[in-house]
């Protein structure tokens, strides 16, 4: 088991090695939330574009609320991937995402990096277990798939490959805590974890419904927008359909609704609706409620629909 020098709290300097979109999205959060960030980029203008990328996230972020003794000025942009990840206490790599670039890349961190440092991936859809198969030190390796901007939507998804110690998955997941993120850790590896599984889900209904005439762009947006999206700001899909049930809930719409999973509604096949899936439904959501009744989620629900329509509305009119 590795031995970390520095605690996830102890950390103060970051590396980010590729800066485009994502990597200066994570330099943003992390300058704004207080640490020494060195970034490293290839291409020519990398400089240029990523300072530009941190002026333009700073005022959301000054909003938001810096961390005490916060400052665009604790960026260095270095000349090589050496000298970023030199002094680095963490490293999170943002390059494009094609596995021979990774694999090649996470390799020279690895050689590159201290030994006692977690190493993050943001990668969207590779997994850790065949991105790290030329890295000297596989272990400390593990993936911290953010999404975009990193600096606003809080979500990181981190889990291990087959070569990756737990103590790495354990404190790349206290790490992102500190460091102001929401983490989900995951036991298993599953290509494109857990939201873009459930986005690309959507996804690729709707390219089905364009393609076959049955909905318009517009009206796929509308249908989201006017729709269930109101509802996941609060609820994600789990609770939002355990209130479908009413005082039932998640029990009650699994067996009123449970024979639709069988209906032509998604190209998507169904799974067997088993007991064990049934039961495990229903706990989870329990689980998930946190002890609130159907009647106080229904309400907190309800507060937060008002508030997220007021929102839009507003940011339609121009007036935010
Ligand atoms: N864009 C998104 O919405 C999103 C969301 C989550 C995760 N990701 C993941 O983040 C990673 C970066 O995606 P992006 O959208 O920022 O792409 P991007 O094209 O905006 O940025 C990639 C950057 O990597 C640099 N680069 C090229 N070769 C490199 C190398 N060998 N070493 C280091 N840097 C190199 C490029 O110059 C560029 O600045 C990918 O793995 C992607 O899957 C993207």
């Amino acid at each position: 088991m590795t031995e970390y020098t520095v605690s996830p709290e102890g950390v103060s300097h970051v590396a980010c090695v590729g800066a485009g979109v994502i990597g200066g999205g994570w330099v943003a959060h992390f300058l704004a939330r207080g640490y020494r960030v060195t970034a490293w980029d290839p291409a020519d203008d990398a400089a240029d574009k990523l300072r530009r990328l941190v002026e333009a996230a700073w005022p959301a972020l000054t909003e938001l609320g810096l961390a005490e003794g916060a400052s665009r000025e604790h960026l260095t942009v270095a000349s090589t991937l050496e000298e970023a990840v030199a002094e680095a206490q963490f490293v999170q790599e943002s390059a494009p995402e094609t596995l021979e670039i990774k694999q090649d890349l996470l390799a020279r961190i690895d050689a590159a990096t201290p030994t006692d440092v977690v190493i993050s991936s943001s990668t969207s859809g590779h997994g850790m277990t065949e991105m790290q198969v030329d890295c000297p030190t596989p272990q400390r390796l593990v993936v911290g798939h953010p999404f975009n901007p990193p600096y606003l939507i809080p979500l990181v998804e981190v889990v291990g490959g087959e070569k990756t110690d737990q103590s790495a998955v354990r404190w790349a997941s206290e790490f992102f805590e500190v460091a102001g993120k929401s983490v989900i850790t995951m036991d298993h590896e599953v290509p494109g974890f857990i939201a873009n599984r459930l986005q690309e889900a959507i996804w690729r209904e709707a390219l089905h419904m364009v393609a076959n005439g049955e909905a318009t762009p517009a009206q796929l947006d509308a249908s989201i927008t006017e729709g269930p999206g109101l509802r996941w700001p609060l609820l994600g899909p789990c609770l939002t359909f355990h209130l479908a049930g009413g005082e039932g809930g998640m029990a009650h719409m699994l067996d009123h609704f449970g024979p639709s999973l069988k209906s032509p509604w998604t190209r998507l096949e169904a799974p067997e609706l088993t007991d064990e899936l049934r039961n495990r439904m229903v706990e989870g959501c329990e689980e998930a409620a946190e002890g609130r009744d159907i009647a106080e989620l229904v309400a907190d629900r309800d507060r937060a629909i008002i508030e997220v329509m007021r929102v839009v509305d507003n940011v339609r009119k121009g007036a935010s």
